[in-house]
């Protein structure tokens, strides 16, 4: 894949993801074609009406219908939609389907904040990443939709409440941009005394420090593109949890997660029909079933964070094929963040 790297232009912001080339590809062919259409189309309407005008010595004549051109100029867009339809579908599968081999971060939108939680269980107001490793951003709301949005990267996203999206992106080069909701999500325009929707920070880096933002236009990040030694460097500022909890011979949120999601597990009464050592009961196992391929009743998915949820608090919809659809929802019967702790004891439970 190439890798662009072009500076902002009049129209768009600097290139700074391997996918950067191929949409601004897209947006520039549409845009020239508009304006070449444009030119024509209005060209020869404003020349032929001043040509054919009526004057003394001329009558303007309608010309009627001409069936041939008809024809032709409702053919012709034909092609050239079915060949923006390639090109825009492919770019929407390049860009939906993160490598296997992606880094994966946390990301917890609420009013107004951005929350990022690394691999190593540390977490961060602003989103770090090592320059040309795919990262895959898994992203869930606590309260009102958002939307996820990068310029220079060229990834948006929504960031719905109740499910789990996500999206992938390479960075191309290290440097820095802005990361903004996309998704009006409420919140006041002013104070009762006219003040600004946030409080200010004289610090540049950092206009809208986490936690001050009192409405959707103030809910700004910044994404940071390191070396990945500058990276590394920044796992470590950021706590690696994992050892600090461990010399305190406790465990480490990530752990944590997985540990309550053990303690949901027999409490919920998953136990009754899943096993996590790889024997059948009533229901799958659970042992090596995350990131699996499986086939259901409704064709072949993927076990993911979403498939997880799904099947927990609507067991019936994609069944695995040999199993009876047995099992009771458990909907209002278990919260979000509890989902996100069994699908962590889930993922822990590898082959
Ligand atoms: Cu969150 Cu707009």
């Amino acid at each position: 894949m190439n890798e662009p790297n072009a500076p902002a232009t009049f129209q768009l912001p600097e290139q700074m993801s391997t996918v950067a080339g191929d949409v601004d590809w897209l947006y520039y062919f549409i845009y020239w074609l508009s304006v070449v259409l444009f030119v024509l189309i209005v060209g020869a309407m404003v020349y032929w009406a001043y040509i054919y005008r009526e004057r003394p010595g001329h009558k303007a004549v309608p010309t009627g219908h001409n069936l041939t051109l008809e024809v032709a100029w409702t053919i012709a867009p034909l092609f050239v939609l079915a060949f923006l339809f390639h090109k825009g579908f492919q770019g929407y599968l390049d860009l939906s389907v993160a490598p296997a081999n992606a880094m994966e971060v946390r990301v917890n939108a609420k009013q107004w904040s951005w929350e990022f939680i690394y691999p190593n269980g540390g977490s961060s107001d602003k989103l770090h990443v090592p320059v040309h490793k795919p990262v895959k951003l898994v992203m869930a709301s606590g309260d009102v939709i958002h939307s996820f949005f990068v310029p220079a990267l060229r990834v948006k996203r929504d960031v719905v409440p109740g499910m789990y999206t996500s999206l992938w992106f390479e960075a191309t080069h290290t440097g820095k941009d802005d990361i903004f909701c996309a998704e009006y999500c409420g919140g006041r325009s002013q104070g009762p005394n006219g003040e600004l929707p946030y409080n200010p920070s004289d610090n540049p880096e950092d206009p809208f420090p986490a936690g001050q933002a009192t409405g959707h236009w103030a809910m700004h990040s910044r994404v940071y593109v390191e070396s990945q030694e500058d990276f590394d460097k920044f796992l470590k500022s950021v706590g690696d949890p994992c050892e600090q909890y461990l010399s305190a011979s406790q465990k480490c949120p990530a752990q944590v997660a997985s540990a309550q999601g053990e303690k949901l597990y027999t409490s919920k009464g998953c136990v009754a029909c899943h096993t996590t050592n790889g024997t059948r009961l009533v229901g799958p196992s659970w042992k090596g079933i995350w990131n699996k391929d499986e086939s259901t009743d409704k064709g072949t998915i993927k076990v993911d964070e979403n498939y997880v949820r799904e099947s927990i608090l609507d067991p019936q919809a994609k069944v695995v094929t040999g199993y009876t659809p047995t099992m009771p929802t458990f909907r209002g019967q278990i919260s979000d963040a509890e989902l996100d702790e069994v699908i962590a004891y889930i993922r822990s439970l590898k082959d």
